[in-house]
């Protein structure tokens, strides 16, 4: 049977009841006859005090055990919950016996442990850098802030099934190994079973690259996006959504680019931009409030030590009305705040320019005071998929940006006229036969859709105030890192 987990001890503080406590040491408090043993099971912040009376337990085997114990130990303490004298627990376990499970020493010890590569434990009980634990990947979920952090995530991600399953939308699973760029950036990691180095000999020789003798058959790449893929799921059962992993070879060394993270993309048939824009305001909205309700201890302590005030900021999110403005509008304003004041923006705002960071983060916080969507971006800068607006200049492109961060959602409506998506994908040097199946879907029965990709770790990064996006995903891959 399992043993029960210290969560539910604490929220229910079920009394005079045995109990099997199974977890990891935290601290060890030694009071004459009294050893006092926190042991946490990463099941919520607290642990549980378990104290054991030398003089009533008066066993010597017991008390060789308690001596061993250092941070790390991971331990089973069998005893009875009884209500407890110290401040901030209404519970205690007085222990009754003690097996350690598995040693974990404080200090570089014996030379057995020398010959095995033992240290000592990494985690000792002060406060570590961010840097330092994220080269500790594998033991960094014992810290409370990485244990704080898997509980979040794990919730959010049931948040956002929860959400679609209630309204119709349907989990797609799309392939991870494509042989199309959705993005149309290029940004993309090859996946070939062909050696690099006879490759490479065969291309010097003056040859051309004989994909054919590949695994299949052709360039393969992993994907940037389902997006493509789920527009013909779309197209045949009207709402879909994916919840997977994407891969971008961008070179981008920032606390808000992986190279590879999870996406959420809902793709909706009969639908256009204002109702894309109406279903990311109630989808962030929906899940931040999912985030206050069920996961309230945790961000009560990214309140306390990661972000003061992030829990006040996502209730006014939750509550308010995001700011709409078109780019032009939004060009505009930045442009208007620059001339006031020249050395604003490292990047002079321009018409057809993309939006830098700097240029995001003051139209949230400076110009909407919150989330706002930004609408109707130049065609130069989005990608072809997109519908083109009447201008024929701009299309019909909204993001989602929020203070501290920028953008966290990038959606469209899609090009639903084959000629007109000919036309774009023609000018951008796109070849419409590689993307034939994608155009059969305007061919055949086309209809207006639209829809949007939320970067799971940036909804992560976003609710919880931590500041680095490689501290959000387990274990991070980003330019010159894949440990793990
Ligand atoms: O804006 P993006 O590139 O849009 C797409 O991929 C579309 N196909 C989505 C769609 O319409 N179905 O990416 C969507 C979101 C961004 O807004 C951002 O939150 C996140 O994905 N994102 C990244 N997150 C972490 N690291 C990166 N390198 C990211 N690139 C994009
Ligand atoms: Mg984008």
């Amino acid at each position: 049977m399992l043993p029960i987990l210290i969560k539910y001890i604490l929220a229910e503080k079920p009394q005079s009841q045995d109990v099997a406590i199974c977890g990891w040491v935290r601290t060890k408090r030694d009071m004459k006859n009294l050893v006092f043993v926190e042991v946490n099971d990463g099941s919520c912040f607290a642990g549980i005090q378990c104290t054991f009376d030398k003089s009533v337990l008066n066993d010597e085997k017991i008390e060789n055990a308690l001596s061993s114990l250092a941070t790390g130990v991971s331990v089973k303490i069998n005893g009875k919950l009884i209500p407890s004298p110290a401040s901030g627990q209404a519970v205690e376990v007085a222990a009754s016996s003690l097996d350690v499970l598995g040693e974990s020493p404080a200090e570089n010890v014996s030379a057995e442990s020398a010959e095995l590569d033992i240290q000592a434990y990494p985690l000792q009980k002060k406060r570590h850098s961010m840097e330092f634990l994220r080269e500790i990947a594998h033991l960094r979920p014992r810290t409370n802030t990485f244990g704080a952090v898997s509980r979040l995530r794990a919730r959010m991600a049931f948040a956002i099934h929860k959400y679609f399953y209630e309204r119709d939308f349907h989990l797609l699973h799309t392939p991870i190994i494509t042989a199309g760029d959705c993005e149309g950036a290029g940004a993309m990691f090859q996946v070939t079973t062909l050696d690099p180095v006879s490759g490479a000999k065969e291309i010097s020789s003056g040859k051309n690259f004989d994909y054919s003798r590949d695994f299949f058959a052709k360039k393969t790449y992993l994907t940037v996006s389902g997006q493509l893929e789920a527009e013909t799921y779309a197209t045949a059962i009207s709402r879909v959504y994916t919840f997977g992993p994407t891969f971008r070879a961008e070179n981008s060394n920032t606390v808000r680019h992986l190279a590879e993270f999870w996406m959420v993309e809902p793709e909706m048939a009969f639908a256009g931009l204002e109702d894309d824009m109406a279903l990311a305001e109630d989808f962030l909205r929906n899940v931040i409030n999912f985030a206050l309700d069920e996961c309230s201890d945790e961000l009560k302590f990214f309140d306390a030590h990661v972000e003061k005030g992030i829990i006040e900021n996502l209730r006014q999110v939750a509550g308010a009305k995001f700011s709409h403005i078109t780019y032009t509008d939004a060009v505009r304003e930045l442009e208007k705040a620059a001339g006031n004041k020249k050395d604003l923006f490292e990047f002079q705002p321009k018409w057809g320019s993309d939006l830098q960071s700097e240029h995001e983060k003051f139209l949230t916080e400076k110009v909407a005071g919150g989330p706002v969507i930004v609408t109707d971006y130049p065609k130069e800068i989005k990608a072809f998929y997109m519908k083109l607006n009447d201008d024929e200049k701009t299309v019909r492109a909204m993001d989602v940006l929020v203070p501290r961060l920028g953008e966290i959602i990038g959606g469209s409506q899609r090009e639903d006229d084959l000629k007109k998506l000919i036309k774009r994908m023609t000018a951008l040097e796109l070849k419409p036969e590689e993307y034939s199946w994608y155009l059969d879907l305007r061919r055949y029965g086309t209809v207006p859709h639209a829809g949007f990709g939320l970067g799971f770790e940036r909804l992560l990064q976003y609710v919880s105030g931590m500041a680095n996006i490689r501290d959000v995903i387990p274990f991070p891959r980003a330019v010159g890192q894949a440990e793990f």
